[in-house]
């Protein structure tokens, strides 16, 4: 995934002055941070309403009604895991309830205290090898609970 540089007030800043004489400046601006951050800082509503002359509440309000929109940093590394049925039938569902009880791993949730995500994809085309995950590229045949959280950084 993406690696994007830390945030940066004064980057910021002038990212939102390039911005700020459109019309409807907030999208674009908000836009524009997410895509160089990767998120849109808190740090960013006050630059925001003092360059488009709103308050702080229309910014913090227009970044809270699009979904889209991050608020923190997204996470380092996203893990797909296999959940049609193929893996299924060799246990996917039993890793993700272990995933869970065991390392704190919700997926499709967030994990307590690790920099990654576990996303349900369903096929990865290695469906005699499942269950099967989709990490960095890197296509993984019969993974446990276990080999899911290395692949998320986490304990094992
Ligand atoms: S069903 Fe999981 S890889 Fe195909």
């Amino acid at each position: 995934m993406a690696q994007y540089p830390a945030w940066d007030q004064d980057e910021a800043r002038s990212l939102i002055a390039g911005l700020a004489h459109l019309e409807g400046a907030t999208l674009p601006i908000l836009h524009a941070l997410q895509e160089e951050f990767g998120y849109v800082d808190p740090q960013a509503v006050p630059l925001i309403a003092e360059a488009l002359n709103q308050s702080r509440a229309d910014v913090h309000g227009t970044i809270s009604f699009y979904h889209d929109f991050r608020t923190a940093p997204p996470p380092r590394r996203v893990v797909k895991l296999c959940r049609a049925e193929a893996c299924q039938a060799l246990g996917c569902e039993t890793l993700v309830e272990d995933l869970a009880r065991e390392h704190g791993i919700v997926v499709d949730g967030h994990g307590g205290g690790h920099d990654a995500v576990v996303e349900t994809v369903y096929c990865l085309g290695n469906c005699a090898l499942g269950p099967s995950a989709l990490s960095d590229g890197e296509l993984i045949g019969r993974v446990d609970a276990d080999r899911v959280a290395a692949l998320c950084g986490g304990r094992q």
